[in-house]
């Protein structure tokens, strides 16, 4: 690699929403690397609670503090994606053992694809039991996650958990 060229990381994921925990990797991750790509993984077979272009929107705001910090979407490999931005490392976080088991399995086959390396990290103990869909399941039932997602977030959800919910009385 050429001294002068930045170093670059991809911090892939659904992000459906962003967390506090998703936020704390991207920040220590944006303190080690030159630049931090944030890739929001487009899945057309899995319909998501908020649409791309919203999972996209809130990276970017909550991240606005980070100014090497930047926001993109792709379809298909992350290997390919990776390739087309001139990344050689994704940036993973690690809650827990349980997501040891398929975090190893990914980060070989993406090596084994193209030599893409995968760097694990502990995610902070605050945020270790932290998952988008937990957040979803607890907003959809009425209970607080403002502890655990930035305030906009929380705001986005509660919009969204209403747009969706039926009204009474037609
Ligand atoms: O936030 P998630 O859902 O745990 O992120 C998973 C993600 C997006 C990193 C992973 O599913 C992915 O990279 N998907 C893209 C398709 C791909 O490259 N699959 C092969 C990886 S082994």
């Amino acid at each position: 690699m050429n001294v002068s060229e930045p170093r670059r990381v991809v911090c892939p994921g659904s992000f459906d929403p962003v967390t506090n925990g998703h936020l704390d990797i991207i920040g220590r991750a944006s303190r080690l690397y030159d630049e931090v790509i944030v890739a929001v993984l487009v899945n057309e077979s899995k319909h998501g609670l908020f649409t791309n272009a919203e999972r996209m929107r809130m990276l970017s705001e909550v991240t606005s503090e980070f100014p090497n910090v930047r926001v993109d979407s792709f379809r298909g490999l992350l290997v390919d994606f990776c390739r087309d931005q001139g990344v050689r490392v994704v940036v993973r976080g690690l809650r827990a053992v349980t997501d040891f088991d398929y975090e190893l399995k990914m980060a070989q086959m993406n090596f084994g694809l193209s030599g893409l390396e995968t760097l694990f990290m502990p995610t902070n103990p605050l945020y270790s039991f932290l998952s988008s869909s937990l957040i979803k399941d607890v907003a959809k039932w009425g209970g607080d996650v403002s502890p655990h997602v930035p305030a906009l977030v929380a705001e986005r959800l509660e919009a969204k958990l209403a747009e969706l919910r039926p009204r009474d009385g037609g």
